[in-house]
């Protein structure tokens, strides 16, 4: 995270930037998590995620797609659990506890043995919803009346969001790479005799690549961002 975090220069300055944000945000906390949740049962394969079991909750869980609803009590625990979230990006000191934290978000999403849960969310869909809360917070940072702003300091806000979320989806991203070579091994015929590396070490190159090319996409969207200020 730290060679990510200095790739993109994510600085103290942007960290107060989202401090700043935190007046604009922070009564707006339930409408962003309604809208996320909303988004997710919209899709199936997202919808999917929250018919299993999760940690920290031991109320009903309904198995069948088709019953769940955004209005059950798991969906109302993750929609608390969210706005934690979002509350802690607001206010957190940086540091090796919020990185933790940010590392921990990550794993939480993944089938890691450290796990007590069985869930597990691709990929695909992590990075599906870190772009949609992304735009949706530029869009409510940018519409925002907020007085004491110059337009300056809503770029920077901007910027500062942009930056946080390449991060975060990093995260989401390294307890997943290893499927960079799950799928570059299925679309090659026929398999491997050998039986194949399964730690994320092992994948390497492949993996660093990823993650330079994850690198190189933040700091192009912050450049073309300072371009349009
Ligand atoms: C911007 C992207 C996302 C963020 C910031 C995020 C945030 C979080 C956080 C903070 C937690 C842990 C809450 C806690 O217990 O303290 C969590 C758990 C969870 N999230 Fe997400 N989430 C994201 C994307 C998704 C997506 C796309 C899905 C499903 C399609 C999903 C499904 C879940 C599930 C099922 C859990 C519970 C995991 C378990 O306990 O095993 N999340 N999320």
């Amino acid at each position: 995270m730290e060679y990510l975090t200095n790739f993109i220069e994510f600085s103290a300055d942007d960290h107060r930037s989202i401090k700043n944000a935190s007046d604009l945000l922070q009564p707006l906390l339930s409408t962003i998590t309604d809208v996320v949740y909303d988004k997710l049962f919209e899709y199936d394969i997202t919808k999917a995620s929250f018919t299993v079991e999760q940690s920290g909750f031991d109320g009903p869980i309904k198995s069948d797609l088709n019953e769940a609803k955004v209005t059950d009590p798991v969906i109302v625990y993750r929609k608390t659990m969210l706005k934690k979230y979002l509350h802690k990006i607001l206010n957190d000191e940086l540091g090796p506890k919020f990185t933790k934290y940010l590392y921990w978000v990550g794993e939480i999403h993944s089938n890691t043995r450290y796990k007590t849960s069985s869930s597990d969310v691709e990929f695909i869909n992590l990075n599906a919803l870190t772009g949609f809360v992304t735009a949706a917070l530029m869009n409510i940072i940018n519409d925002s009346t907020q007085a004491s702003w110059t337009p300056e300091e809503r770029n920077k806000t901007l910027i500062a969001f942009s930056k946080f979320f390449w991060i975060q989806n990093d995260t989401f991203l390294m307890y997943h790479a290893i499927l960079q070579d799950k799928v570059a091994e299925l679309s090659r015929a026929p398999p491997k005799a050998e039986s194949s590396p399964n730690t994320i070490s092992s994948y390497g190159p492949t993996a660093a690549n990823a993650l330079l090319g994850f690198g190189i996409g933040a700091f192009l969207t912050m450049a073309i961002s300072k371009l349009f200020k």
